[in-house]
């Protein structure tokens, strides 16, 4: 099959401090997890994505609210941001057919869910610019660890099986489909979010926004149900 294509080389340079603030808090948190994951690439798939599952969520619960109180339209923002969270849980039950956490990561994700929703919530309230930049940022993080879990699979130090099913129903995949072409399109999905989430905080910074330069999404169905 044909890889999607991403472009690995796009980067939101921080402009104001409402960027710095995103960038520097991003590169904070990819130093956290680089020292506790290191090369485990599964495991940090499934950490991160948990927390990755977020975001697209709160920004659709606090968009909504305020389109209900303001009574206006969400110009599709609302729809776009469910999608994604829905997108990244998806990211995360491929993954864990991948690699299973350990009882430790799974108190990390007890405790970070906490923080994470509360904070993010906040910082969504007081700056939605800055939020969507710090998501912009994130998926610019996963694009690149996703690219070295392509590496590690590529130099053989990470085995190549084949794609867990609810992958192969999710994206169509081929049943010939294995753990690469998984990470492809996990890959395309991340630079989609991340085109995305950088055009939203343009726009809300009054910048303009070319659509048609985002990432695409790679095709997928919705709502996939995981029990037949
Ligand atoms: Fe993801
Ligand atoms: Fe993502």
């Amino acid at each position: 099959m044909s890889a999607p294509y991403v472009d690995l080389n796009v980067h939101h340079a921080p402009k104001g401090v409402s960027d710095r603030v995103a960038y520097g808090f991003t590169k904070a948190l990819r130093f956290c997890a680089d020292t506790f994951f290191a090369k485990r690439y599964g495991h940090r798939a499934i950490v991160l994505e948990t927390v990755a599952a977020v975001p697209g969520m709160v920004g659709a619960t606090i968009n909504h609210l305020k389109c209900l109180r303001r009574m206006c339209d969400d110009k599709g923002w609302i729809r776009t941001l469910m999608d994604e969270a829905e997108n990244e849980r998806m990211h995360l039950m491929t993954f864990i057919e991948v690699a299973k956490p350990t009882v430790f990561e799974r108190l990390v994700i007890l405790s970070v869910q906490w923080v994470f929703y509360l904070a993010f919530f906040a910082l969504y309230l007081i700056s939605p610019r800055t939020a969507h930049r710090v998501v912009g940022y994130f998926e610019e993080e996963a694009v690149l660890s996703y690219t070295l879990y392509l590496k590690e699979i590529d130099e053989g130090r990470s085995p190549n099986g084949p794609a867990p099913e609810i992958a192969k129903r999710y994206w169509q995949l081929p049943d010939s489909a294995t753990l690469r072409d998984v990470v492809l399109v996990v890959r395309a999905d991340e630079a989609h979010h991340r085109d995305v989430n950088h055009g939203f905080a343009d726009e809300l910074a009054g910048q303009p926004v070319d659509e048609a330069r985002f990432a695409p999404s790679p095709p997928h169905v919705e709502g996939i149900r995981l029990v037949a």
